[in-house]
């Protein structure tokens, strides 16, 4: 879905999909560079973090495994609590090996640390984060992200994975909502 498609939907574009996958591609270079000679599996988080991972994974000039986790955090409407419930758990032994968790969008970075507590628990080689965007309440967070993407305003977003109530995540684009979307 281009923002052409639901223009009255839309009241800001923040990055295109050109300037996202640009950034993609930056990143990817330096998590190539970062992993050379070492077998690397991407843990995603769904359901955000689709989009970002194929176009992360699909950037590399090399091999690398992927898995996914599902994870539901709990809170009032479009802020996360850091209750977090596992929905998916992996289906690789992570024991040894080098994981990167790539992820959508980092708020508070609540499910985050926690997720980055419950995978370091299973003993990985290296663990380490890669997120495509954030938002400026995560500068306040205790776990470093050691490859971060594009900057957005504390303002609730969709696109490029990102939903509201399920939908948008197929647009192309990330945005933020007219009002009149959500009345
Ligand atoms: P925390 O605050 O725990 O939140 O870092 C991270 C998770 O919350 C979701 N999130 C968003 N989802 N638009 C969305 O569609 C947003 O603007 C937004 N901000 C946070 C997201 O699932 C992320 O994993
Ligand atoms: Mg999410």
């Amino acid at each position: 879905m281009d923002a052409s498609d639901i223009e009255k939907d839309l009241s800001k574009i923040h990055y295109t999909e050109d300037q996202i996958l640009a950034k993609l591609r930056e990143l990817a270079g330096r998590i190539e560079r970062d992993y050379e000679g070492k077998d690397l599996l991407m843990v995603g988080v769904l359901r955000g973090a689709v989009m970002v991972m194929a176009d992360l994974a699909r950037s590399f000039g090399r091999h690398v495994e992927m898995d996914w986790m599902a994870i539901s955090s709990y809170g009032s409407g479009t802020k996360s609590s850091g209750v977090v419930r596992i929905q998916k758990d992996l289906d690789t032994d992570i024991t040894n090996r080098h994981v990167l968790i790539v992820e959508d969008i980092i708020d508070t970075g609540l499910t985050l640390s926690w997720l980055v507590s419950n995978l370091e628990s299973r003993k990985p080689a290296s663990l380490e984060l890669c997120t495509a965007f954030v938002k400026p309440d995560a500068a306040k967070m205790a776990v470093p992200v050691k490859y971060v993407g594009l900057e957005l305003p504390d303002e609730f977003v969709v696109g490029y994975g990102l939903d509201y109530a399920e939908k948008y995540r197929n647009l192309r684009c990330v945005a933020t909502l007219a009002p009149h979307v959500y009345s």
